[in-house]
């Protein structure tokens, strides 16, 4: 018996790197898989059938998936692809949104349309599935009377909590990516959808991007029994959790799964707070107190 028997999961990005691990572990313990992926380059440019290459992996180890090639900014094809998973399987239980690209360079040097390329495949690309995925849900919440037991897992980095020189695209779509997975904990916790992000770390295309990267790895690479901390799979096991009947409890959490650490995100919290009373702050004399209540316990100054 495996613990997503009966599931039926999308895994967006799955052609290669994290996503492919995803889509391989879902399988592996039981979950048909819809394997989405729009087979273009690590910076968004072209088409392909990438997504093929995965589905044949998951095939071959005697699992079930089918193909998606729908670029998930789009709504139409986000639409279609969450219609797909109903036609190929008969239901969507889990979504997990991690297509990504990469489009590196600092404020100076970028192009708006960089910009624009990565907000678009991340945020946009993670805000339509949910949205389709989540009518989808409601209609059937309505329907039935019940709670339908679904599971988004969005994908984060570590660059969108705490900042990366070189990312002001990329970090911005992860912390919205963070913010957008707590906002829809908040919108669809009543009709039984539990939404998560999980932050990964891995040797793939997009790290090999960056100065002084790993060799990429796929996750079909490395055998059952071997361990590589770089291995894109190492965070799957937690998604196959995630989106698993045992997690129904956990919702709008943000966790990383680093080698062999998982460590739950706190989020942005009060921090040391000074109070005037009833008056108004006087802007010249603010700097004084913050000086000796606030900056002095917790200086923020620059991390490098
Ligand atoms: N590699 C890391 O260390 C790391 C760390 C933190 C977060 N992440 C995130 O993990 C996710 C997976 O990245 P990866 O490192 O495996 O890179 P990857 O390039 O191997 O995989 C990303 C996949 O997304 C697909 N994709 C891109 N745009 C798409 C679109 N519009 N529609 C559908 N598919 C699309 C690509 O074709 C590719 O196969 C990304 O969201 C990335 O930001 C990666």
């Amino acid at each position: 018996m495996g613990m997503l028997d009966g599931k039926v999961a999308i895994v967006t990005g799955a052609g290669h790197g994290i996503g492919r691990g995803h889509a391989m572990e879902l399988a592996k313990n039981g979950a048909s898989v819809v394997v989405n992926d729009v087979g273009g380059s690590v910076s968004g440019e072209g088409v392909g059938r990438d997504a093929d290459l995965t589905v044949n992996i998951i095939k071959d180890r005697g699992g079930e998936a089918t193909a998606n090639y729908a670029d998930v900014s789009d709504p139409g094809q986000s639409e279609e692809m969450i219609a797909q998973a109903v036609e190929d399987f008969g239901r969507l239980d889990i979504l997990v949104n991690n297509a990504g690209i990469v489009r590196d360079g600092s404020i100076f040097n970028m192009s708006v349309e960089d910009f624009d390329a990565v907000i678009r495949v991340h945020l946009r690309g993670t805000w339509l599935p949910c949205k389709a995925a989540g009518i989808h849900w409601r209609a059937i919440n309505k329907e039935s009377g019940s709670k339908v037991n679904g599971r988004i897992i969005n994908t984060i980095s570590g660059a969108g909590l705490t900042g990366n020189f070189g990312q002001s695209n990329y970090a911005p779509a992860k912390a919205a990516i963070a913010s957008l997975t707590l906002t829809l904990s908040l919108e669809m916790y009543k009709m039984g959808v539990t939404v998560n992000a999980v932050g990964p770390a891995a040797a793939t295309r997009i790290t090999a991007t960056m100065p002084n990267a790993p060799a990429v790895v796929e996750a079909d690479d490395v055998g059952e029994d071997e361990w590589n901390r770089m291995d894109p799979s190492v965070s799957s096991p937690l998604v196959a959790w995630l989106a698993s009947d045992e997690a129904d409890h956990v919702t709008g959490q943000i966790i990383r799964a680093v080698g062999e650490n998982i460590i739950l995100m706190k989020g942005w919290e009060d921090g040391p707070t000074i109070d005037n009373g009833e008056k108004r702050w006087d802007a010249t004399r603010l700097g004084q107190q913050l000086a000796t209540d606030v900056f002095s316990t917790k200086a923020p100054g620059l991390r490098y």
